[in-house]
């Protein structure tokens, strides 16, 4: 199991340990600018002004990816803060690849050995009503995608399975896009397969590919893991569920299961 802080055990359960990642809740500013003084950060300069949502969406984010690199490089650590680039990439340590995301009432971030991945990318999302799936499905996924949504471990919603795969491809524009700079649409990452895993349509493995154009188009192939999450409708009436995923640009792109199996077993 990786090291893991505040994300769902089972998403935790099937990540390689050599992953770290770390979740907080999007609470009061004032209980997150606590908690970011505590890991030795503060708001930057440029969200001084902006609008409270904004503000602890950031806090929360930047106090997963405080705790995953705590996790990921001891303790006594110092990271100080994680600033972002022109194109708002944060910038991590000298040797470590990582993603930050917030949404669904959550900040999450995940960190990786650079010599171990080429890139890493994370999302959460809060699973979307089925008549909106219906509505955006042809922007996000193509007929193969859909046909995904059935496995051996049983089937996902067109909702779930329409989050699943948007999630996915948020993550996996995460990860490249620090290493190639290539900006990408929907129909550019493609999930190729999806793995439910121990009889568990809700988590599993994904695999997904793209082209990268600064390459001459060759196919760069990832890896992903992902949880579905299950919650009643809050008092708000939105859906509690949420889909989780962290992709991977696998390590000099060897790719397929003998990769993934060698990190699990190593
Ligand atoms: C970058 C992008 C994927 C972020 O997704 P989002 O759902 O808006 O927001 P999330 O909360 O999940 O993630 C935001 C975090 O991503 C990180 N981020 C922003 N731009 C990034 C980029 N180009 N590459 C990697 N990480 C990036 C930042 O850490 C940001 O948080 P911060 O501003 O607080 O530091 C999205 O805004 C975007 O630019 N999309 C266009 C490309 C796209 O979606 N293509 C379809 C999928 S292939």
């Amino acid at each position: 199991m990786s090291t893991a802080r505040g994300v769902p055990p089972s998403l935790a359960d099937s990540l390689p340990r050599d992953i770290s990642v770390a979740a907080h809740e999007i609470g009061l500013l004032e209980e997150l600018t606590e908690e970011a003084r505590q890991l030795g950060f503060g708001l930057p300069a440029n969200l001084g002004s902006a609008i409270d949502k904004r503000r602890r969406e950031y806090l929360a984010g930047r106090i997963s990816a405080g705790h995953a690199l705590r996790q990921f490089l001891g303790p006594a650590a110092s990271e100080g803060d994680i600033v972002a680039d022109d194109d708002d990439v944060p910038r991590w340590p000298e040797g470590v690849v990582g993603s930050i995301s917030h949404g669904a009432g959550f900040g999450f971030a995940a960190v990786a050995a650079a010599d171990r991945y080429g890139g890493l990318g994370v999302d959460v999302e809060r699973v979307v009503s089925s008549r909106q799936a219906g509505r955006l499905r042809v922007r996000v996924l193509n007929e193969r995608e859909m046909s995904l949504r059935q496995g051996a471990a049983g089937g996902l919603t067109e909702a779930e399975m329409f989050t699943l795969v948007f999630s996915a491809k948020e993550s996996a524009y995460k990860a490249l896009f620090p290493r190639y700079r290539q900006v990408l649409g929907f129909s550019d990452v493609e999930l190729e397969r999806r793995e439910a895993g121990d009889g568990d349509a809700g988590c599993g493995e994904l695999r997904l590919r793209t082209r990268v154009a600064r390459e001459g188009g060759a196919v760069r192939r990832l890896v992903g893991w992902y949880v579905l999450t299950s919650g009643l409708a809050d008092s708000a009436g939105e859906c509690a569920s949420r889909a989780w995923t962290v992709v991977a640009i696998l390590p000099c792109d060897c790719g397929g299961r003998s990769g993934v199996a060698a990190q699990r077993s190593s």
